[in-house]
């Protein structure tokens, strides 16, 4: 297991895709992640011992090893097998038996052992819209799960902690938006106050879910395809690009849909006086247009808040992350 050394404050963003840790290092962020993923392979002790050589994350058990994080991956294409995953659209997922053992294994290597007083923000998504509270059992395992290692842990909801980590020069004002897997989390923001926060279920994996039922590919495929070629600009040669450009205007639109109904509802954003910079973050925002077909689409309509800018973040997969770190620094 690692260590921290002297870190006194993390943050963790912890994913349905992937887990990110950041610290603090001589006043940079600092930044460690890995795929929320896990694989089963036969036991062998030459399989185990090149595990450990290589330093890839597992853990070995009845005739079986476990694979976790980033090489589950790799390792479940050549095997031809799916991947195991911890979550689900955003939080543990339910039909996953292994969902909890598997989370606080990966969490474990990725945070280490506490030296001394260590406080950590962890990352939770917001409710979906029109939804009741279904967050309690994930927020509260993740706590556990955190406090069990000695961590004094806290949580901050995800498009909040894309506010702290990038609004700081509008004073934590705007709104923070996190494209992940399973969700896509929302966050208005008014001096580091969050007014209105939500999610909602597409993401990066209802895109590829619906690609992949359109072309015949397996998700996966479609998502390394996605994330190594896909953008916006431009005539699509292949088909599968041209799909992915359908679910993607899908997902915009259904965002900027839940956005507007989301703020004209709660009635209290259209009394903001300033107009608000939206700060785009996370993994699906990253194909090459991606924030200027968001714009486009937010301009095309009535919206019941003013919008100064449209800002993507300079590091989309870390920031929810970062400010999670920034949630408990600037909270002494
Ligand atoms: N370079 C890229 N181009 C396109 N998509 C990408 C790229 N890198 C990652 N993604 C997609 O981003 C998504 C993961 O983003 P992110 O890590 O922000 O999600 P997450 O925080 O794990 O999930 P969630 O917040 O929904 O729980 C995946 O769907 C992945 O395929
Ligand atoms: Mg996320």
């Amino acid at each position: 297991m690692k260590n921290n050394g002297s870190s006194s404050a993390l943050g963790i963003d912890v994913g349905t895709s992937r887990i990110c840790l950041a610290k603090r290092n001589e006043g940079q962020f600092d930044f460690d992640s890995q795929l929320n993923a896990f694989v089963n392979i036969p036991y062998s002790p030459i399989t185990e011992s090149v595990l450990k050589k290589e330093k890839i994350s597992h853990t070995a058990r009845n005739g079986e090893i476990v694979v976790h994080g980033n090489e589950a991956d790799k390792l479940a294409e050549l095997l031809g097998v799916e991947m195991r995953r911890t979550m689900s659209r955003g939080m543990l997922n339910p039909s996953e038996p292994e969902s909890l053992s598997m989370i606080r294994e990966m969490i474990a290597s990725l945070v280490g052992e506490p030296q001394g007083k260590t406080r950590i923000a962890f990352t939770v998504p917001a409710a979906p819209l029109g939804a009741g509270d279904s967050l309690t059992y994930h927020e509260e395992t993740l706590k556990q799960v955190l406090s069990g290692m000695g961590y004094e842990a806290q949580p901050v909801n995800e498009g909040l902690a894309v506010v702290y980590a990038e609004l700081e020069a509008q004073n934590f004002t705007g709104i923070g938006v996190s494209c992940g897997a399973g969700l896509c989390n929302v966050c208005l923001a008014y001096l580091a106050v969050p007014v209105i926060s939500f999610s909602i279920p597409q993401a990066g994996d209802y895109i590829d879910a619906s690609a992949a039922s359109v072309t015949g590919e397996r998700a996966n495929r479609i998502r390394l395809i996605k994330e190594e070629a896909f953008h916006f600009n431009g005539r699509f040669a292949e088909k599968t690009h041209q799909v992915l450009g359908v679910y993607h205007d899908v997902l915009i639109r259904s965002l900027v849909e839940g956005m507007a109904q989301a703020f004209e509802t709660a009635g209290k954003a259209a009394r903001l006086s300033r107009p608000l910079p939206i700060m785009l973050s996370g993994g699906t925002t990253m194909p090459a247009g991606f924030r200027d077909r968001f714009e486009k689409i937010v301009r095309d309509q009535p919206f019941p808040v003013q919008i100064s800018d449209v800002l993507l973040a300079p590091e989309p997969l870390h920031s929810a992350a970062k400010g999670a770190l920034t949630a408990v620094l600037t909270n002494p």
